[in-house]
């Protein structure tokens, strides 16, 4: 099973929800896990129950990001830290555009760019790219943050072409809505938020992401599980509007 060829990963947005979870997964699996994102004290928290090992570092910081990428043969790297800032391109702000870009997409590129040479070099590698429905279908939201993860979504299929011939496999996971603190994080206001999109909902976990990943890292090295979109059954991406046009005014 590949999870016994590997021994390292890279786990980006490690300090809570999805990130969080995959760092656990993986850590039971017996890779060594490396765990990044900004908070040190939630990371300390998930090295001291996992073994992790964590790295708080802005994953928009080249200099930091490539260290670590020089410093170790990552067989494992899972791209998920995100962020997302509410309101369409007509409330959008120049602050909230680059850091989207920032986040959810240069530091993705940077990242495939520091790390899957090694893997195409050793002929053993796995990357994973959380991406999401946002970045297949339209629906309102922040088109900022559709546009980053189309992104995404095309990087993961443009990989396989640059990998073509090597032992590396590349999977998309694109997720729908996940019961994670992603909303409070967006918005603010937690408790409200966890009203408005968890409560009574029945939606996937983080943990059940993980599983998804976990399947894809553990099938014979002959499958590449390229795209997994993974939604609430009770929740159905896509829809189309037709508007009259608004009466001239007088
Ligand atoms: N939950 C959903 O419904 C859902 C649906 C579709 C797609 N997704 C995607 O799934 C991924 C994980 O989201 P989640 O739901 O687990 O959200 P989350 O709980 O808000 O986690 C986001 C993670 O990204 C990290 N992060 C944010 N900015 C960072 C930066 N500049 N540098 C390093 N790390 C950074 C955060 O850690 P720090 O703040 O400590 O840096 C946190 O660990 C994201 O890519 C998101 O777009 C989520």
């Amino acid at each position: 099973m590949p999870f016994s060829d590997y021994k390292t990963a890279l786990v980006t947005g490690a300090s809570s929800g999805i990130g969080a979870a995959v760092v656990e997964r993986l850590c039971k699996e017996g890779l060594q896990v490396h765990a990044l994102a900004r908070s040190a004290g939630k990371l300390a928290e998930l090295a001291a129950r996992t073994g992790c090992i964590p790295h708080a570092i802005d994953v928009s910081d080249l200099e930091g990001v490539t260290r670590l990428a020089q410093e170790i043969p990552f067989d494992v790297l899972v791209n998920n830290a995100g962020v997302d800032r509410p309101g369409s391109i007509l409330k959008a702000d120049a602050e909230g555009i680059d850091l989207l870009v920032d986040v959810n997409l240069r530091a993705v590129l940077h990242l495939c760019r520091l790390v899957v040479p090694g893997m195409a070099a050793r002929d053993r590698g796995h990357v994973i790219n959380i991406s999401s429905i946002a970045g297949a279908y339209n629906f309102g939201g922040n088109s900022t943050y559709h546009a980053t993860k189309a992104a995404v979504s095309m990087l993961s299929r443009q990989l396989r072409i640059d990998v073509f011939g090597k032992r590396v496999r590349v999977t998309e996971i694109c997720p729908g809505r996940v019961a994670t603190d992603i909303f409070a994080h967006v918005h603010g206001n937690p408790e409200e938020m966890h009203k408005r999109f968890i409560e009574g909902f029945e939606l996937p976990r983080a943990e059940d992401i993980a599983d998804a990943i976990a399947f894809a890292i553990a099938a014979p090295v002959a499958v590449n599980v390229g795209h997994m979109e993974i939604t609430p059954t009770l929740q159905v991406p896509g829809g189309l509007s037709t508007a009259r046009p608004e009466a001239p005014q007088a």
